[in-house]
């Protein structure tokens, strides 16, 4: 396959590691914004940008029909207009808050767990945390925010903040600290005791590897996906 990525920081240089190793060509590494004749006719694109950048670059590859793949965080509010202009110009969009098999995995084992805690609620507070190296732009974290929209599906929680669970509000602490990739834990804690749930990425690499698979999934797909569909859980 042909993979432009768009975007070629830590995340973009891991991915066309990756993608040549499993046998792709990698036809564009763009760090600035896309035009058609940069891009050089890609079969995908995979955006891993900026909070700023990812909505144009990724209007941009849809409406002129090409598959986009987008790890981009902090951008989040814009994603229902982007998945208008997915299925407007009958094109495959795949967003991914994370892309590793193991938070994925830890994705439908926090959804589990919050319906086995929903008749429990007066009993046990929740809060989520997550902690990332300090160069991240945005907090909380995207994998973060769909932990939180897991748990929303199964309980009275309704929003999310950046503090302590309050009420309908379920907090979560963003930490940023040294070079960590990426850990997200799950509280529920009651008088007497506590329940955690608990990610810990070692390195981006399981990222970058979710994203190439994403990418080779989602050529000749119409329509909006995440790696739910992609990893069948
Ligand atoms: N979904 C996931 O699994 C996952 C995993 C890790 C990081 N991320 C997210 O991916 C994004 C990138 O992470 P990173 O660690 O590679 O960041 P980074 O800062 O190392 O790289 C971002 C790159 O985008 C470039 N850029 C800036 N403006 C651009 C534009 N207009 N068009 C194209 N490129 C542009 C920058 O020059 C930089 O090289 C962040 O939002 C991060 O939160 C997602």
């Amino acid at each position: 396959m042909k993979i432009a990525l768009v975007g070629y920081g830590k995340m973009g240089k891991i991915i066309h590691q990756i993608a040549l190793k499993r046998g792709h060509d990698v036809v564009a590494t763009l760090d600035e914004t896309p035009t058609l004749e940069k891009l050089n006719n890609p079969d995908v694109v995979i955006e891993f940008s900026s909070p700023e950048s990812a909505f144009g670059n990724i209007k941009f590859c849809l409406e002129n029909k090409i598959p986009v793949v987008a790890g981009t965080t902090g951008w989040l509010e814009k994603k229902p207009e982007i998945e208008k202009i997915a299925l407007e110009n009958e094109t495959g969009f795949l967003y991914g808050s994370n892309f590793s098999l193991g938070v994925n995995l830890f994705f439908a084992l926090n959804e589990k767990l919050a319906e086995m805690m929903a008749p429990f609620q007066n009993d046990y507070n929740c809060q989520l945390e997550e902690i990332h190296h300090i160069h991240k732009l945005d907090a909380p974290s995207g994998t973060a925010i769909s932990i939180a929209e897991g748990i929303f599906k199964h309980s009275d929680y309704k929003t999310w903040k950046l503090d302590e669970t309050q009420g309908a509000e379920l907090g979560i602490t963003a930490i940023r600290e040294g070079e960590v990739p990426g850990t997200h834990s799950v509280f529920y804690r009651s008088e007497v005791d506590e329940i955690e749930i608990k990610h810990t990425a070692f390195n981006r690499n399981g990222f970058a590897l979710g994203a190439v698979i994403a990418a080779e999934w989602l050529p000749g797909k119409v329509g909006n996906f995440g790696m739910k569909q992609v990893l069948g859980l």
